[in-house]
């Protein structure tokens, strides 16, 4: 049978995921006990999956050390990836927006400071608007920047809202709405092509069924 390698976002994402998988009958046993691996492979569902950090999951697929991958929307946004995007599986549902504190106004007189791990994103979006900007390209707790005066604005992820409720920000403009995707790498696609298009069908039946679900 052909293996698919399969690159899941380590941490909470990727646990919904391989339920998604698992769901779709790509089950694989050893994944489920806890402890520090990192591939794990099931030859009867002919699937092998890696853990690979979120943001890192569409270098592995670009680059074929993994035949697929599931890669959030806001990654392949600002990574803009040459791979194959084959299906939405509505899981990690979250927002791309601009926040800022509670009584902070734009009045457009001065170039804005935003502060962002997503500096295309954040770009393009504002160049949409033809508003000036300087950006401040931040790793983590993007939130503390608006508090501490390093920037006006943020361009971040929002889930739950509570980040920023418990820190004094609120939304001021919703950028894109985000979910996980399923990718593939161009070479694979070709190649495994039976392989990997009955995968992405499987889970986007799956997404199907969990969103009707979730509307019931
Ligand atoms: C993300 C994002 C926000 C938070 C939003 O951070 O950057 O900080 O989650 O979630 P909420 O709306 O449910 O509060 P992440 O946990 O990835 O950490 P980091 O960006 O600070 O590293």
């Amino acid at each position: 049978m052909t293996m698919v390698n399969i690159a899941l976002p380590k941490g909470r994402l990727g646990e919904t995921v391989y339920r998604s998988f698992k769901a779709a009958g790509y089950a694989c046993p050893a994944i489920e006990e806890a402890n520090r691996k990192l591939v794990f492979e099931n030859p009867d569902a002919g699937v092998r999956y890696f853990w690979v950090k979120p943001s890192d999951v569409s270098i592995y697929v670009e680059r074929g050390a993994a035949d697929v991958g599931v890669a959030g929307k806001d990654i392949l946004l600002e990574y803009r990836p040459d791979v194959y995007e084959l299906a939405d599986l509505d899981v990690g549902k979250c927002r791309m927006c601009v926040a800022a504190r509670a009584d902070f106004r734009d009045d457009g007189s001065r170039t804005l400071r935003v502060a962002t791990k997503f500096p295309r994103i954040a770009r393009d979006y504002y160049s949409s608007l033809s508003r000036d900007i300087d950006i401040i390209k931040l790793n983590g707790s993007i939130e503390l920047a608006p508090l501490l005066g390093l920037s006006d604005v943020i361009v971040d992820i929002v889930e739950t809202g509570r980040t920023l409720a418990e820190n004094g920000l609120e939304v001021k403009a919703e950028i894109v709405p985000v979910s996980a995707r399923l990718i593939a790498n161009k070479v694979s696609w070709k190649f495994k092509n039976d392989a990997i298009r009955r995968m992405a069908r499987l889970l986007a039946e799956q997404a199907a069924a969990n969103r009707k679900e979730n509307q019931a």
